[in-house]
């Protein structure tokens, strides 16, 4: 396939971008670098340094290159700062998103996959949760993901497009060689490793006192790798003529802020100092995916994200 990728510099389109080439497709990347490492990307890939607003320059790139196909990665990621700064994620995830499906409709793209995100689900009223759990996203983060859902579903009703919605839980892990590198980094497993080797003096956990079976929050952590996989199959299911649709990414299986660090001191020998911190805002006690979905319709399933596996490749890829 001849594919885009946007925000193929960043963390997980940049992991997209070798499965991609590993897998003989034709990639070319636009991303504007506002976050994403140029040197994330290969050599061998062309990189539009570009807005994907920028009509001028991703039509040259999906005419030059003839690409049928468009992951779009490139989105900001933060949950807090969606909710101080809503505006940022209305223009530049929303508005943004609406602006380059025009311009890639135009261009000649027919399938999309979206990076969407759990965070459509708001606080979840049942666990493992699956694609029908309502959607009600409690952030801007969350909101702004769901209505370009929203725009998807209404434009393959209407035209000669197809598109997979995939919302991932919590992406984590690496390829040796690119690892997470966030600035400023939020995350939990990158933030452990930070401390478990003097890099930042601490880990803050964000409350111990959640209904959970340690007190502290779970989550469903995926392998990069694995996300990347799950794009590969949702694009070949589009192109065998699948319906467009949304799938959840993740394990089934939830682990506690406690069991990360703990298992961060197993795969490091290092001893992670914690300090015990307030409820973060927004943090719903536990996210867990149901993954029948994208077993049963696109025959993926998650094969690297053990906690220690994801662990263990985040670890090694900081050299
Ligand atoms: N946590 C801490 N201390 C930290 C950082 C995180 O205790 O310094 C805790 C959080 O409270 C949470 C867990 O670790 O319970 C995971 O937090 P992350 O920030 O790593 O991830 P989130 O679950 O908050 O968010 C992730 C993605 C979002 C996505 C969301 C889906 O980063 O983009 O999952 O709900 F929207």
């Amino acid at each position: 396939m001849r594919v885009l990728v946007t925000g193929g510099a960043g963390y997980i389109g940049s992991h997209m971008v070798r499965t991609l080439e590993l897998g003989g497709h034709h990639v070319v990347v636009v991303d504007d670098l506002s976050s994403g490492h140029a040197d994330a990307v290969p050599k061998s890939v062309p990189l539009v340094r570009a807005d994907v607003r920028d009509r001028e320059a991703v039509t040259h790139a999906i005419r030059t290159h003839k690409l049928t196909a468009l992951f779009h990665f490139a989105s900001r990621i933060q949950v807090g700062e969606s909710v101080v700064h809503p505006r940022l994620y209305y223009r530049d995830n929303l508005a943004a998103g609406v602006a380059l499906l025009d311009i890639a409709l135009d261009a000649g793209i027919h399938e999309l996959i979206l990076s969407s995100t759990a965070a459509v689900y708001g606080n979840p009223i049942r666990t493992p949760i699956d694609e029908d759990h309502p959607r009600a996203p409690v952030n801007p983060y969350g909101a702004t993901k769901l209505a370009l859902e929203g725009m998807l579903e209404a434009y393959a009703a209407a035209y000669d497009f197809k598109y997979a919605a995939l919302r991932y839980f919590n992406a984590a892990g690496a390829d040796t060689g690119l690892g997470e590198r966030h600035d400023p980094e939020t995350h939990l497993i990158p933030l452990v490793l930070d401390a478990a080797s003097g890099a930042r003096p601490s880990l803050r956990v964000f409350g111990d006192d959640y209904a959970t079976p340690d007190g502290t929050c779970v989550r469903d952590y995926i392998h990069v790798s694995d996300l990347a996989a799950a794009h590969l199959a949702a694009l070949d299911y589009l192109t065998r003529g699948g319906p467009s649709g949304a799938f959840n990414l993740g394990t089934g299986k939830g682990q506690s802020v406690r069991e990360v660090i703990a298992c961060v001191e197993k795969v490091t020998g290092k001893k992670v100092p914690t300090v015990m911190g307030p409820r973060r805002a927004g943090d719903p006690p536990e996210l867990v995916a149901s993954p029948e979905k994208a077993k049963r319709v696109l025959g993926w399933e998650a094969k690297r994200s053990s906690l220690e596996e994801i662990v263990s490749d985040a670890w090694r890829a900081r050299g």
